[in-house]
């Protein structure tokens, strides 16, 4: 069937979905998403635009916190519906000029696409109409190395994101992968971690009389285990 305007600017991959395709012309020459990153995760985000102060406070923050990202396998790409000569002297302003939080002189060499026509925009829900129907939110997409949609952070305008909001959620999701646990609210990488729920009677009852080794359960259904900073550090690797 086919989508009205609205429909477009509304619709938005959700978790577990494959990433929308497309090309686009980027601060770094071309890309061909997500064949240019596949092996790799991606978080691809959006911003109001460009030439505004929380977008530059956020932008010297990535940067500074890039090679972070870029250590767990991580490609950062960011997109706002202005053009490749408004990013291109943007992130020029900000590396001579702009001074934030003791960061200066910083230099984004991550890809900042340009999305003049909002294609890319619409694809992936970046319009929130009740927000602003010419600026993209502030929304953060998590897409693993198959190029799959794990998770989903937006944010208005007027609020700067965490990065080690970001960066702790990742991390978790790679954890998640190579151990097959689950992490608990407020999980910092060392805590300990969820041991996926009993799927039958047998285990429920396995886990409470014999306590499977190293696994602490306080009901059959809520059973914690360590995982150690070292591990989470130095996952398996996942085939
Ligand atoms: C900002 O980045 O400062 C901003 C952008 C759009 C609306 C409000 C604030």
């Amino acid at each position: 069937m086919e989508q009205t305007q609205e429909q477009a600017i509304i619709s938005m991959p959700r978790i577990g979905d494959t990433a929308p395709a497309f090309k686009a012309v980027t601060t770094q020459g071309a890309i061909n998403f997500p064949t240019d990153y596949k092996g790799k995760w991606v978080i691809l985000f959006s911003h109001p635009a460009d030439f505004t102060p929380v977008c530059t406070s956020e932008f010297m923050t990535f940067a500074k916190r890039e090679p972070e990202f870029s250590a767990l396998n991580c490609q950062l790409l960011g997109l706002s519906i202005d053009g490749l000569y408004s990013h291109i002297a943007w992130l020029r302003t900000i590396k001579d000029k702009i001074e934030f939080k003791g960061m200066k002189n910083m230099e984004v060499t991550f890809p900042l696409i340009e999305d003049i026509s909002m294609e890319v925009a619409k694809k992936y829900g970046m319009i929130q109409p009740g927000e602003s129907t010419t600026k993209a939110v502030r929304a953060v997409f998590f897409i693993d190395p198959k190029g799959i949609v794990r998770a989903l952070i937006y944010y208005p305008l007027s609020m700067g994101r965490n990065f080690d909001e970001l960066k702790r959620a990742l991390i978790a999701m790679q954890t998640a992968d190579a151990y097959n646990i689950a992490t608990p609210a407020d999980w910092q990488p060392g805590d300990d971690v969820i041991v996926p729920t009993a799927g039958s009677c047998g285990v429920a009852k396995d886990r409470m009389e014999l306590m499977e080794e190293g696994i602490t359960c306080t009901d059959w259904f809520f059973c914690t285990k360590k995982l150690s900073l070292h591990q989470v550090n130095n996952p398996p690797t996942l085939k």
